[in-house]
């Protein structure tokens, strides 16, 4: 039996991390994965977050961090994107409504701005773009998406962001009234780290 594959999460965000350990625990690969926050994130220089596109700020994030520590780094970013609206909130997801804005300040302000949309309009999708790194060298960059719609109300209490107004018509349900077991199932996130560890098993 091979020793543990440890992958450092170049975050300072322990929910984050404990997401991505359930993701890891209930998905089936042939070695054992161990996550870990990345020691000392906090106080390493800051990678500028700030490219047009989710691989770009994944990949960035990743190269910067394992450039300052050892071992396999893994970053990610992930937003909402709103095709009807030019693509936002798109990268911009977390600061949509301003840098101290809390979700519901996000989540209204996208209601605001969706207003009178048709149906067709109401299209959106959660993106997730996760990079691997060490040492400076990329070894997998993924993403992937989940296709829903904004509904004109918020529903559900589950989840984080902009869960109670993103509506998956297969289950009829939003992001905010899926188990968390369901939404690891479906979610980008999900969707994107089974990906990763996919790639993972062809570098090792
Ligand atoms: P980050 O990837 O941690 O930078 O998060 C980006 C932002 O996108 C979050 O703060 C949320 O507003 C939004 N977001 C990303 N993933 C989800 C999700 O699964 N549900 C709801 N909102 C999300």
């Amino acid at each position: 039996m091979r020793a543990p594959v440890k992958l450092f999460l170049a975050s300072s965000n322990p929910g984050k991390l404990a997401e991505y350990r359930e993701l890891a625990a209930a998905s089936a690969q042939s070695f054992a994965i161990e996550l870990e926050l990345l020691p000392g994130f906090g106080s390493l220089p800051e990678f500028d977050e700030s490219a047009p596109t989710f691989a770009e700020n994944a990949a960035g994030k990743a190269l910067h961090y394992s450039r300052l520590k050892g071992g396999l780094v893994f970053a990610d970013d992930s937003g909402l994107v709103v095709p009807a609206l030019g693509g936002a909130p798109g990268v911009h997801s977390a600061r949509y409504a301003g840098p101290q804005a809390t979700n519901s300040q996000r989540i209204e302000k996208l209601l605001r701005e969706m207003r009178g949309s048709t149906c067709n309009e109401r299209a959106a999708y959660f993106v997730c773009a996760i990079a691997l790194a060490k040492q400076g060298h990329a070894f997998a960059i993924v993403t992937d998406r989940v296709d829903g719609e904004i509904l004109g109300a918020a529903r559900g209490s589950g989840g984080f962001g902009y869960d109670p107004v993103f509506y998956f018509p297969a289950l009829q349900k939003t992001f905010a009234e899926l188990t968390a077991e369901e939404k690891n199932q479906l979610s980008h996130r999900g969707k994107a780290f089974r990906k990763l560890l996919a790639a993972l098993s062809g570098v090792l």
